[in-house]
């Protein structure tokens, strides 16, 4: 009898929380940007509710949006670099998987294979890489560059980053290491592999001077939405974290993803699609309501705009009448798929600016759900059981009470129904996911020459 198929669950965490306004409700942390206390909190939160994973967003720069007055309203401008907050996060959980995003854009693959190889060592196999290609055009200042790369030139840099990465990963055997203090042999010099990459963007010849970990090696995240995006999440991704904000898109996005594996030689097993939820849960439906407007109420207009122009990567929208049309405008060079997104539900929906701003606070393009626990699973379950998702990535709206209220609510209400677990699978982030374990590409060119 094969088990029935679970709802994975990552626990898309912001510091102070997804909301704009997020720091600003009374019992709000507001100093999650600089307390590993409040990180903590926040981490053992997710683990108490047997989330999968938790993830975190990143950019390397301060946004160039808004103006000087909602730069100074705002609590998401500082920030941890997330692998050091996760390796200290490792200490303080044992089951919840580790996440952090990391851009290809800015980095180098060789820095960053040994990062996310050492994180996954000092959690016992629970880290993640989500691979992005900067949606803040800001990095490049702070990366010795005036502009930043180009939509196609840094998904091609993407792909090649990739494949040196999980070379890279694959630089030992697992049983590489004999540690034998009788014959004073540590490890089988055999069954250390030298990648001796020579690409358009890289030379990098390892090995790689970290172990194999205990889920071989880490979980490989995409996020990205465009033709060229799908296509990479298709080639490499293991876990697709998506933005999508009804249930038709979802479905397209979903199986247009699954349609792309075969042409890189793989199938459904190997990839979960997760895309984002932004639940409001309440007793009743009343409750939930009144907890969305009370965060939308306290929306400076300053920060309104300036996360919408950070959110569709365009600027100057100051300058345009706060209850008048949304402004037309041409394509971003940064976060494409989302501006898209949202332009286009300004349109269906006949939107002002503002009320754009308003419907960008809290979800940013990812599915809204508003009410009680039974209610909020009913969507959930709905996507998951036709075809628009494998999980989810919740994104609570303040912090801690968001969270504290899908994990009090709504986790026990999907455990009910037999649609997440109850227990662990695992101690590693791939047995949770139900992903395989890649057995290494040296030893798999053995197998297939057997
Ligand atoms: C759901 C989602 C989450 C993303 N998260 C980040 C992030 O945390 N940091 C970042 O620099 N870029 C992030 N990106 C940006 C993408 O890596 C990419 O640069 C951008 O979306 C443009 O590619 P696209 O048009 O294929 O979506 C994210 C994109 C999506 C769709």
């Amino acid at each position: 009898m094969t088990a029935p198929r679970m709802m994975k669950l990552g626990a898309f965490v912001h510091e102070t929380g997804q909301h704009v306004a997020a720091w600003r409700h009374p019992d709000a942390y507001a100093h999650s940007g600089t307390s590993f206390a409040e990180a903590a909190s926040v981490a053992r939160t997710a683990e108490r509710g047997k989330f999968d994973l938790l993830f975190l967003a990143d950019s390397a720069a301060v946004s160039v949006f808004g103006s000087a007055d909602s730069r100074g309203r705002m609590a998401k401008l500082v920030k941890f670099e997330p692998m050091t907050l996760l390796a200290a996060l490792a200490a303080v959980t044992t089951h919840l998987g580790l996440v952090a995003t990391s851009t290809t854009t800015y980095a180098e693959p060789y820095t960053l294979a040994r990062q996310f190889a050492s994180l996954d060592q000092i959690s016992g196999g629970r880290s993640g890489w989500n691979l992005v290609t900067s949606n803040n055009e800001a990095e490049a200042f702070n990366h010795g560059l005036d502009k930043h790369a180009a939509h196609a030139d840094r998904y091609d840099r993407a792909a090649e980053f990739a494949e040196v990465v999980n070379g890279l990963w694959d630089s030992w055997d697992d049983d590489a290491f004999i540690r034998d203090k009788d014959s004073g042999v540590y490890l089988d010099p055999a069954k250390m592999h030298v990648l001796n990459h020579r690409g358009k963007h890289f030379a990098v010849r390892g090995p790689l001077n970290v172990a194999r970990s205990a889920q071989g090696r880490p979980v490989l995240v995409q996020a990205g939405a465009s033709d060229t995006g799908r296509d990479l999440a298709a080639r490499v991704a293991e876990l697709v974290f998506t933005a999508q904000d009804n249930f038709e898109r979802a479905c397209e996005f979903y199986t247009d993803v699954i349609a792309r594996l075969p042409r890189f030689g793989r199938t459904q097993a190997d990839v979960k699609v997760m895309p984002g939820i932004y639940p409001v849960v309440g007793r009743t439906e009343a409750d939930a309501r009144e907890k969305y407007d009370f965060l939308q109420s306290l929306i400076h207009p300053s920060v309104g705009i300036a996360v919408l122009e950070h959110t569709i990567g365009i600027g100057g929208l100051d300058k345009y009448p706060l209850h008048g049309p949304v402004p037309e405008m041409g394509d971003t060079n940064g976060p494409l798929s989302r501006q898209r997104l949202l332009l286009e539900a300004a349109r269906r929906e006949n939107m002002t600016l503002w009320q754009l701003c308003l419907h960008n606070a809290g979800p940013r393009g990812h599915l809204l759900a508003i009410g009680t626990p039974a209610q909020v699973a009913d969507t959930m379950e709905h996507w998951f059981r036709n075809g628009a998702a494998d999980g989810f990535n919740v994104m609570p709206a303040w912090l801690p009470g968001s969270l504290d209220d899908f994990v009090d609510m709504v986790i026990p209400e999907l455990q009910r129904r037999g649609l997440f677990r109850t227990e662990y699978e695992g101690p590693t982030l791939r047995e949770n996911l139900g992903l395989p374990r890649p057995p290494g590409r040296w030893r798999q060119m053995e197998l297939v020459a057997q």
